[in-house]
């Protein structure tokens, strides 16, 4: 027992020599998804990932409280036992119908959706031989989790570059085995998006079966709000708990591979379905989506003008073209430095450090809300002239 609780306090000494040391902190968030207290101080939240405000919005909770006293606050069971209602299914429809797919099956999470969903689709018993795996290398933890459950072994492309990609497709043309793609359509860390038709090409002339996570893309960019990807991605997974602000995720595909999911799919299997007071406010959401293009517009405008101001102050950006916009300063203690800063001007953004980013490129991530208002993006420009 002391041997294996060595190994764990070792790790987390590593950790802190290393600066990385991660704890938790207490929160409250004060309303329109933007302003936070923390320590008895108030701060201008630019880390939160509701982008439209709608955690906060009073249709959202009025639908939740109308489902928990009709529905109560628990499903009961998982969706193949007795967890699965006419209300899920109807749900199930709308998303499709918003995604322009045949189908949609709901997960608990975008974290388990992930896992589950590549873990069930690469599944070599299933497909009767290893496929063959190309990968974005900015690809999200869940994903990677979904890779190693189905023990494959990857070809990792570089985030974003289409040249490499067709590199790696290029050089298995002649392989007949099951080919996968799988990437974001705006990676999280970086807030850069795909090349979407250049993406759509490879997969028709490599012959490809995409797979396309929309979790910062969701509710902000496509007709509708309805993502990047949904018309190339042949399944396309995203979740309700960023821009759509409750909890949850959805997969949206063709009606036979949903079938498989729910077959085949451990995650949604083996877990308790979604409460209906969560199931209530994802209806109410993906209906006041499709409301919102005025706010996808604002939220956009902003965030050009912010990342243009930001990179005239001599700040890297990186490939930022989205409102998730990193501030890249390198190393941990300058990205730490860098956050302290902000806090002292009431900026509240978060240092990321390995192993969530590469080593040596260290940053703040700002994401922008649509409720940001002028004098919280000046606040925010202010606090980074002054670093
Ligand atoms: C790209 C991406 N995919 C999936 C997830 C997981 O989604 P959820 O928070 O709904 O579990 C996240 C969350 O951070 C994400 O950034």
């Amino acid at each position: 027992m002391k041997q294996i609780k060595r190994c764990y306090d070792d790790f987390l000494t590593l950790r802190k020599n290393e600066k990385t040391f991660r704890h938790l902190m207490e929160f409250k968030s004060l309303g329109a998804g933007r302003i936070l207290e923390y320590g008895g101080r108030r701060y201008i939240n630019f880390a939160s990932n509701d982008y439209l405000g709608l955690a906060k919005d009073k249709r959202l909770i009025k639908q939740s409280v109308i489902y928990a006293k009709e529905y109560g606050v628990g499903s009961g069971a998982s969706s193949l036992i007795t967890g699965y209602s006419s209300f899920t299914e109807k749900l199930e429809k709308k998303i499709a119908k918003w995604q322009q797919k045949e189908s949609a099956l709901i997960f608990q999470s975008g974290f388990q959706a992930n896992c589950s969903i590549i873990a069930a689709l690469l599944d070599m018993r299933i497909l009767r031989e290893e496929p063959i795996v190309f990968v974005d290398k900015k690809i999200h933890a869940s994903i990677h989790f979904g890779l190693r459950a189905a023990k494959v072994r990857p070809h990792y492309y570089d985030n974003c570059n289409m040249e490499h990609l067709n590199l790696l497709l290029d050089q298995y043309k002649n392989d007949l085995r099951p080919k996968f793609i799988i990437t974001e359509s705006l990676f999280s860390m970086d807030g850069n998006t795909i090349d979407v038709d250049r993406i759509k090409e490879l997969k028709k002339q490599y012959d490809c079966f995409l797979i396309c996570d929309e979790a910062h893309s969701a509710g902000l960019f496509g007709e509708n709000g309805s993502g990047i990807a949904c018309d190339v991605a042949d399944c396309v997974i995203g979740t309700f708990s960023k821009a759509l602000g409750v909890f949850g995720a959805y997969v949206a595909c063709d009606e036979s591979l949903r079938q498989y999911l729910i077959n085949c799919s451990v995650g949604f299997i083996y877990s308790t379905s979604l409460p209906p007071q969560v199931l209530g406010p994802i209806n109410e959401a993906i209906d006041l989506i499709h409301e919102l293009q005025k706010d996808r517009d604002l939220l956009h405008r902003n965030a050009k003008e912010l990342r243009e101001a930001i990179k005239s102050y001599g700040f890297d950006i990186g490939l930022s073209n989205s409102h998730i916009i990193p501030v890249i300063v390198g190393k941990e203690e300058a990205a730490q430095e860098l956050e302290a800063k902000l806090k002292s001007f009431g900026i509240w953004c978060s240092a990321l450090r390995t192993p969530t980013v590469p080593k040596g490129a260290s940053r703040i991530r700002i994401s922008l809300s649509r409720f940001h208002t002028q004098e919280d993006i000046e606040a925010l420009l202010a606090a980074l002239k002054a670093f």
